[in-house]
């Protein structure tokens, strides 16, 4: 894919697909909930599907009807045996969360993943849900895995890593869990297991206190379906937000979108950079947030984010280092470890890719500096990827300003926004 320079700014209403993370919840806890759901908007992706096919391999009936997805739940304790392994593409979340939910059912199962996720640590996931007595063989800490499904015992675990995977797929263990199951963390991550699992009436009870949050789940009790609408997603956005402010005579309107504030860490940090980005309509839906965002061309300063940030936006570093490579001042951005062990790892490609766009930056030990200037004398315009999703789309974002730059694997995109490119070039964007 190659993406070129525009001069006319990117201006309209994008169409942004359904939120990723509520997606997959959006299949996992109504396959498990005893009735009929209905699921509106639901990402229609590469890592979505891997979690459908995902329950439909243990004879979970799921069927699309006009642009619904209908999910026929099996309740607790229903699920079959799949006949084969589970196979998860490139999805980290199906794999975290399948992992807790599958070590609590009845049978063995076998979960693998692609190249990159199988390349990623799944022992943050199977070290606490061994402490529940679970049945887990890794591949020397990654997939595949084996799952033998063994009746789990309740415990009290405290979130050494802040991760909203680990979370869920602690909460989906102590689901068919008898007892009570209690989850500590000591930093915000998204909340959407936890939201949705008190919709569907688990026996949840999420307390606050200074710098903690306690969920305790008792376990055993049967969810009751219910239907859900996913709102569109604040990372997808996020691409069309630096676009627009980062190219000149930009306009565009955002509707509907998810902002969660477990995770608008990017809106926060682009408007600490003096982002024109307005957020209306706010309302709930389902108990999530939403809201409409207009954005306009903005001359960004740069900015100084500590590690709190990251646990609010992790996703969105690629596309935020791209935003302050046209900022007038310098920026850090600080504790991003986690970085390192996503889709890729991020943190090196960000720098590798920037680099080699001119810009220059620096990592010390985790924080990212960047540091502007109006020149960008490019060393090598081949963007490399390693097939993850959200280099390619930053990248591509950074090609409607200084391009043309090529953006290698760019087949990745499909993992989260497979119209990524259509909507970019229907708002004036250049992407071949
Ligand atoms: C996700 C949680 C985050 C995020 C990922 C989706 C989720 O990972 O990076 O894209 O849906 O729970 P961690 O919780 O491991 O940080």
């Amino acid at each position: 894919m190659i993406s070129n320079e525009i001069n006319n700014g990117i201006n309209g209403e994008p169409s942004i697909p359904g939120d990723k993370s509520i997606s997959h919840r959006s299949i996992i806890i109504p396959s498990i909930s005893n009735g009929i759901s209905e699921i509106s908007n639901i990402l229609k992706s590469d890592d979505v599907k891997h979690t459908i096919n995902a329950f439909k391999s243990m004879n979970v009936k799921i069927e699309q009807n006009n642009n619904k997805l209908i999910i026929y739940g099996k309740g607790l304790n229903s699920l079959n045996k799949p006949k084969d392994y589970i196979y998860l593409g490139n999805s980290g979340t199906s794999a975290r969360l399948l992992t807790g939910l599958l070590s609590s059912q009845k049978f063995e199962s076998i979960l693998k993943g692609d190249q990159s996720l199988t390349k990623r640590p799944m022992s943050r996931i199977t070290d606490p849900l061994t402490k529940m007595n679970a049945n887990i063989k890794t591949s020397k800490g990654k997939l595949p895995i084996k799952i033998t499904g063994a009746n789990l015992k309740p415990a009290s675990i405290e979130l050494k890593l802040p991760s909203a995977q680990i979370k869920s797929g602690i909460l989906l263990a102590s689901l068919n869990t008898l007892g009570k199951t209690r989850v500590t963390e000591f930093k915000v991550t998204r909340d959407h297991t936890e939201t949705m699992l008190e919709a569907f009436g688990a026996n949840i009870d999420i307390k606050k206190e200074e710098n903690k949050k306690i969920i305790n789940i008792v376990g055993q009790k049967e969810l009751i379906s219910k239907n859900v609408d996913v709102p569109n997603d604040l990372s997808s956005s996020a691409f069309f937000i630096v676009s627009a402010l980062i190219n000149n005579n930009s306009n565009i309107t955002l509707r509907n979108i998810n902002n969660n504030p477990t995770r608008n860490g990017i809106i926060l940090a682009l408007k600490k950079m003096g982002a024109k980005i307005l957020i209306f309509n706010e309302r709930l839906n389902n108990n999530e947030n939403i809201c409409d965002i207009k954005v306009e061309s903005t001359n960004l300063n740069g900015c100084e984010l500590n590690q709190d940030f990251a646990d609010l936006m992790i996703d969105e570093y690629p596309i935020l280092a791209v935003a302050a490579s046209f900022a007038n001042s310098p920026s850090v951005f600080r504790g991003l470890k986690e970085l390192r062990v996503k889709e890729s790892d991020r943190l090196k490609l960000i720098l590798l890719n920037l680099q080699n766009c001119g810009v220059n930056c620096k990592s010390i030990g985790d924080d990212l500096f960047i540091y502007p200037s109006n020149k960008f004398e490019i060393k090598k315009n081949i963007i490399k990827t390693d097939f993850d999703h959200r280099i390619a789309m930053a990248f591509a974002v950074m090609g409607t300003k200084i391009g043309p730059l090529e953006i290698e694997d760019s087949e990745a995109i499909n993992t989260s926004f497979p119209n990524f490119k259509n909507e970019i070039n229907r708002l004036g964007g250049n992407i071949s």
